[in-house]
Order: C-alpha cells, then structure tokens, then sequence
C-alpha cells in the first residue's frame, strides 16, 4: 500500500507548482495550461496562502496539487488535481479529508469551491466529503461580428427614461478600485470568491472598469479580439430599469467587433441580463459549494 503524504506549497517553487498544477489538471475539461505568470497572478488576485496549500505525495512522487485561498473565517478550495496516473484510486478523497481536517485547525468555519458541473468525478468527490450545492453559476458568448442586425445603439435599449436624459447617458471610465467598493457595498453577500469586491479589487489595467449611471462594469483589455466582462453591478436604488444592458450595449458599441465572454462563475439567477444583451449561453455550468466546517 502506497504511502499519501501532504507537503507545503510554500515549501516549493512556483515553477514546480504551476507544472505540476498542469499536469494535475491534464484531459480536463476545458484545457489548462498554467505558466509562471498565471500562478503568480492567481496566488495575487484570489488570496491563495501558500502555507495552507499542499503539494500531495505518493511514497516520493509529487501526484497532485491543492491550492487553498483564504479570508476571514472562510477558505476556499481554489484548485485540486490529481495526476492521471492517481487518479480514482482514493487519493482525492483521502487529500480532501485532510484539508478539511487542517482548515478546522485553523478555525475556520466555512470552506467554498466551484466545480464543473459536469465534471463527474470532481462533483462526486465533493459530496462524499460533505459539499452541498449553493447555486448553479452560468457563462455567455457574444460574436458582435456575427450580431443579427448589429448592436442596437444604448440609447434604443433604455428604459424608464434612463436613455433619453441628455448628458446622463454617457459612459465614464473610473478606477477599478471605485467599482469593488460598489460591488462590496451593493452586490450579493455570497459572490462567487472570483466576482466578490475583494477579488475584483486586485484586478489591474489592461482591465478598465466604466460606470454609466449607477450601473459599472470591468472588462478585460478591450485592445484584444476577446473581452471578459469580470464584473457588472447596478446600485441597489436603480435595479429593475435595464440599466446594466444599456452600459453593456454601450460597450459593445465603442469596442465594436469583439467577441464577447462572462465565465460561467455568474449566479444562474442573473443570467437575464446578458439574455437581454443578446448573448448565448456558453454549455459548461458550474456548481458553487460549500461545506460548513
Ligand atoms: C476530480 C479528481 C480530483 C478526483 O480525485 P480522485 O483521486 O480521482 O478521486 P477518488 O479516487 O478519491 O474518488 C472520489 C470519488 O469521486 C468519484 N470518482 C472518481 N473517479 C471517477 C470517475 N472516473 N468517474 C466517476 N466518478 C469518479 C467517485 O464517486 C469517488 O468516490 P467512490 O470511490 O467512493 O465512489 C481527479 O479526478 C482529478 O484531478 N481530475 C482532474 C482535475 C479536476 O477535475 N479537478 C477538480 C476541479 S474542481
């Protein structure tokens, strides 16, 4: 019987972490290929502790990675592979076992994950250890080449008056750091970790947030063929009255002939406004878990 054994991230060097979270995470679903600079910006952006992580040995042999970020009383499980090679024999359950037992160490009361929802094995897993489903989260693509008709100007798409005010239906660009404040303030409570204010507050330019109104928004760098919008938000106050559609049409319309992407980490509840905007949804889905400790 082979001998499993967790070490610290830490206690590795980020070349070795970012090849073995490649290898861990080979034949995926959607493929992975994590370079330096990607580790970098995920240990920087989702608060990923080194020291909580763990690096998972076979006897010698390095078979799997588990990267652990942290805030408050919350942990979450930001990647888990294992090599192929190790793979259903037991070893993710015995390694999930193991980071729930250290995470209770260190008082924590509550671990988060996100899962493919149809990643079998990696849902099955999650449950036998005690993870229950919080919310289904959804992803959009929109090919404003391919657009039917074009995208109707912002000005068509306003409701309740919000387009036809001259002068208020100008788009302005602001610091990332103003729109997580607003998503700290206004958004849901219980965010995915990746669109939560703290998260969107370690984003940086190329990123470029815009407000119109009180609805804001951060996309990616626009100077590419492809734009993620990481974040949309409307106040409280101004919910109900379309508004995240007309600065997302307005969007469209000064980056025009992008393709268009929101990564399936969007709470299916308001998946709607990018219906409104004319954007498909993408088939991959994920499942927001978690698991009280
Ligand atoms: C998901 C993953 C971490 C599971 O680790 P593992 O060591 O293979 O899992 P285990 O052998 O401990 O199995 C745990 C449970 O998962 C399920 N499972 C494992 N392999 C499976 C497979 N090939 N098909 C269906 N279910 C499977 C089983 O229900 C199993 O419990 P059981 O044996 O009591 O029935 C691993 O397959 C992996 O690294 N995959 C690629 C990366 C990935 O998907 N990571 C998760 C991203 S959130």
């Amino acid at each position: 019987m082979p001998s499993l054994s967790l070490t610290l991230a830490s206690d590795h060097p980020i070349p070795f972490l970012a090849d073995l979270m490649t290898r861990s995470f080979e034949g995926y679903l959607v493929p992975i290929n994590i370079t330096e600079t990607v580790m970098h910006t995920m240990i920087r952006r989702d608060g990923i502790d080194l020291t909580a992580s763990r690096v998972l040995m076979k006897d010698d042999e390095p078979v799997g990675l588990a990267m652990i970020a942290r805030r408050g009383w919350t942990s979450r499980l930001a990647a888990m592979g294992i090599t192929s090679n190790a793979r259903s024999g037991g070893v993710g359950a015995w390694a999930m076992e193991q980071l729930i037992a250290e995470a209770k160490i260190r008082d924590e009361k509550e671990m988060l994950l996100e899962v493919i929802e149809q990643n079998i094995a990696g849902v099955k897993l999650y449950e036998k250890v005690g993870f229950t489903n919080i919310r289904r989260l959804i992803g959009y693509k929109l090919d404003t080449n391919l657009a039917q008709g074009g995208v109707p100007a912002a000005e068509e798409s306003a409701q309740n008056g919000y387009g036809g005010l001259s002068g208020q239906n100008d788009i302005e660009e602001i610091d990332i750091r103003e729109l997580a404040r607003m998503v700290t303030y206004h958004g849901m409570k219980d965010l995915p970790w990746q669109l939560s204010g703290t998260t969107i507050m370690q984003h940086t330019p190329p990123s470029r947030a815009f407000r119109l109104n009180d609805a804001y928004c951060l996309i990616s760098n626009p100077d590419a063929t492809d734009i993620a919008i990481q974040s949309v938000l409307v106040k409280s106050r101004s919910r109900g009255a379309g508004l995240s559609v007309v600065l997302m049409r307005a969007l469209f319309a000064k980056f025009p002939n992008k393709v268009w992407h929101v990564s399936p980490i969007y709470p299916e509840e308001i998946g709607f406004v990018f219906e409104h905007v004319g954007m498909q949804r993408e088939s991959l889905s994920q499942w927001q878990m978690s698991r009280t400790l």
